[in-house]
């Protein structure tokens, strides 16, 4: 293999760009020449695709987001949009793909795939949900900064003897507020995977309040169907049985902006590594993740068939610990 090309795609996750140096160098290391694709799938379709050296992908570790750009590509999903990106690949003599990104690109990278072109894909998305692996880029630092927001809440919750609700990203997979909900000692986590309702919210607030708590935190997942101003709205009208009053924080993009953790920048080197080993070896077709602390390779149809799922006992174990 002479020549490949690494793109991002999707919402970036912190992480992404440790991933694109790591791809781009273990790729230079073994005489593999390295293309930047800008903007995801969209910069297959327009061609918008560069050199990327060794020197081009120094000083990047540290920072969020993804030095190539990312995007959600509505051309890309037709099957026109497909062959004028393959086009676009074969005029440039690339051999190969890495596809950094959630489940929408991990999709995307299997339609390629099923086209006949050699792509492999890894793991990256602040949604933690791809069958493939146990733990995504940029997850780690998402959980990072949404606990951080809870602790300061939780000071200036108790402060004025106040519940904060914090609702934080996941799309459908309530992964983030568990974790963070879980390390943020949260009174109440309501996730899709399992609703709680306003009422239910009021009654452990209200029991929460007559222990004698000064503050109390509940964390609501984006996707959940009992929504921040639903939750609120069910606040204002029972204040004064519940005995907290009730503020909100949605912090939405804010949670996937921020430098990436340790946890992250490893893992992405880890993976994007892996993921031109992998290549090299002859292998495609792949997503490259995490499964029991090791590398593990699973084939993009299983991982574009669904959603990773939470794991429930931490649900339990976060209801049990806010007594
Ligand atoms: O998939 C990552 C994610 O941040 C989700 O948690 C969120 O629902 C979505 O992307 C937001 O998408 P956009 O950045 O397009 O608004």
């Amino acid at each position: 293999m002479k020549s490949i090309a690494v793109l991002t795609s999707g919402g970036d996750a912190p992480g992404m760009n440790a991933a694109i140096r790591a791809v781009t160098r273990s790729a230079v290391d073994r005489g593999i020449t390295v293309f930047g694709v800008r903007h995801g799938f969209q910069g297959l379709v327009d061609d918008t695709i560069e050199a990327l050296r060794a020197r081009d992908v120094g000083g990047i570790i540290q920072r969020g987001g993804t030095l190539l750009g990312s995007a959600r590509s509505k051309e890309f999903r037709e099957p026109s949009g497909r062959k004028k990106a393959l086009r676009n690949l074969s005029q440039r003599g690339i051999e190969a793909l890495v596809v950094i990104g959630g489940n929408g690109s991990q999709a995307g990278a299997h339609q390629l795939g099923e086209m006949g072109f050699p792509v492999v894909g890894v793991a990256s998305t602040i949604d933690n949900d791809l069958i493939g692996s146990e733990i995504t880029i940029g997850v780690d630092t998402a959980v990072n900064v949404t606990l951080e927001a809870i602790d300061r809440l939780r000071t200036t919750g108790s402060s004025h003897q106040r519940a904060f609700l914090v609702e934080t990203m996941g799309r459908d997979c309530g992964y983030l507020a568990l974790m963070a909900g879980l390390a943020g000692g949260a009174e109440v986590i309501s996730i899709p995977e399992v609703e709680v309702s306003p009422d239910e919210i009021a009654e452990r607030l209200s029991a929460a309040y007559q222990r004698g708590k000064t503050h109390a935190i509940v964390v609501v997942a984006e996707g959940a169907k009992n929504g921040t101003n639903t939750i609120l709205q069910h606040f204002r009208e029972h204040e004064a049985q519940i005995g907290f009053e009730l503020r909100a924080t949605t912090l939405g993009h804010v949670v996937r902006g921020a430098r990436p953790t340790a946890s992250d920048r490893v893992l992405a080197t880890r993976l994007g590594a892996a993921a031109v080993e992998a290549l090299f070896n002859g292998q495609q077709g792949v997503l490259v993740g995490i499964q029991k602390g090791e590398l593990a390779f699973t084939p993009h149809a299983l991982v574009a068939s669904g959603t990773r799922s939470i794991d429930f006992q931490m649900m339990e174990l976060a209801k049990v610990l806010a007594k």
